[in-house]
């Protein structure tokens, strides 16, 4: 009868081992109370490890009752086996394993490398397999990825720019923006026009619209997540505009026999190629008749040019022309025999003057003392 069968072999056993117990006075079948007490067993809980990378890490794990079993270290994530016991299994040289009177086992990790984060398993051959679970941490200094941060920059005034770093690291870095030599970082807040200062700026990406030639100039990323060194890239930031005259005194008398000084003031970026022309046909040279000089800081240059003994065949139209990349400027100024020879102003040496005989059609910005001022410095 198949139905009866499985019942019957239950039963057997059952009878079995009464006899079994009976014969020796325990029970066989049923493991010894001392020996449950004896089993293998974890002492505490696992610690998670933080170790810096090129560093070594310690794991360990405390068993009880080891006897005669074995203790394992294993990767948790693909279970690589990298101990077995008082060998370690690993072909790395990098892990070694030792322990403390067989209880408290030990998992060195020499020169930690970023790939050793993760969590590892301290486990028991056990019949249930026990394990226990320490995770590492791998603190990395920050690291600037060039492919994804800008390199230098020439954009056009008025166009936007955006300056982006990214850097890797574990904690993730924090980028900070500063500009070279201490100078203040120029940016437009919201849409509104006004340009504010700030010392730093932190953020993957440093935003700025609507560029202005102020802006040119050196920039620093820095990366930083507390695990020295900080690192740091370099951004040039070129900010392209065409040559921009100004020309303090547009209007100049001298009287015949001086020397006059014309000036003219330029912005640009790139730097402007500056020279004079004389009633639009003759390019003046530096030479005895005509000194040119220049001073250049920045984007922004002042240049001269003395006309030496003042005569008749000095008079006319003069242009000082500045050219860049972008594009190019002139600015004009007249020069105009001076009757009476006596020039108005507190210097006497000043050769350059207001005049009554000017046309009353120029408007006039001839300034005396910034006039002499100049003449002083173009000598040197
Ligand atoms: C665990 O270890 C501590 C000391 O390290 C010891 O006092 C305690 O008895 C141990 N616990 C067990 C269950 O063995
Ligand atoms: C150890 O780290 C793992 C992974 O980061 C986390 O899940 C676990 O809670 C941590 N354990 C302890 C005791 O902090
Ligand atoms: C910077 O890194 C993050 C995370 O890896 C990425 O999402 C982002 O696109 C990167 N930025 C650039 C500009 O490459
Ligand atoms: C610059 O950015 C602003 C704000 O995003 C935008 O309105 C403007 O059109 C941009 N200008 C240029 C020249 O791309
Ligand atoms: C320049 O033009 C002025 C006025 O037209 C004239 O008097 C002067 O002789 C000219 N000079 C030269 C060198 O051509």
């Amino acid at each position: 009868m198949p139905n009866g069968f499985p019942a019957v072999a239950a039963a057997v056993i059952v009878l079995t081992a009464a006899r079994v117990s009976d014969a020796e006075g325990s029970n066989l079948l049923i493991p010894k109370t001392e020996t449950t007490r004896m089993d293998p067993k974890f002492n505490g809980t696992s610690q998670n490890v933080t170790a810096t990378v090129g560093r070594r890490a310690v794991l360990s794990c405390t068993i009880e009752n080891l006897g005669t079993h074995k203790i394992g270290w294993m990767k948790a994530e693909d279970q690589t086996i990298l101990s077995f016991h008082e060998r370690v299994v690993a072909s790395n040289g990098r892990f070694k394993v030792n322990h403390e009177n067989h209880r408290t086992w030990y998992l060195t990790i020499l020169d930690v490398q970023k790939t050793d984060k993760g969590c590892y398993m301290c486990q028991v051959n056990t019949i249930e397999m026990q394990k226990q679970i320490s995770c590492l941490d791998v603190l990395v200094p920050p690291d600037i990825i060039t492919d994804e941060s800008s390199p230098d920059l020439t954009l056009m005034e008025t166009e936007n720019a955006t300056l982006t770093c990214n850097a890797t690291g574990n904690p993730e870095p924090r980028i900070t923006w500063k500009r070279e030599n201490g100078q203040p970082l120029l940016m437009r807040t919201g849409t509104r026009d006004l340009i504010t200062k700030h010392n730093t700026f932190t953020g993957n990406d440093l935003k700025l619209w609507r560029l202005d030639r102020r802006q040119t100039g050196v920039y620093f990323c820095i990366a930083s997540n507390g695990i020295p060194p900080a690192v740091s890239k370099r951004i040039t930031l070129s900010v392209y505009f065409p040559p921009v005259i100004a020309v303090p005194n547009q209007l100049l008398g001298a009287p015949i026999g001086t020397d006059v000084t014309l000036e003219c003031h330029v912005e640009s970026y790139p730097k402007s190629i500056n020279y004079w022309v004389r009633n639009r046909t003759k390019m003046l040279m530096d030479g005895p008749k005509h000194v040119l000089r220049e001073t250049i800081s920045g984007y922004k240059a002042a240049y001269y040019i003395i006309i030496k003994m003042f005569d008749q065949t000095d008079v006319g139209t003069y242009n000082c022309i500045s050219t860049n990349s972008i594009g190019s400027s002139e600015g004009t100024l007249r020069v105009y025999e001076l009757q009476g020879d006596i020039p108005i102003g507190k210097s006497s040496k000043n050769k350059v003057a207001r005049s009554s005989a000017c046309p009353k059609h120029m408007h006039i910005v001839t300034v005396a003392a910034l006039t002499a001022a100049v003449w002083a410095r173009a000598i040197g």
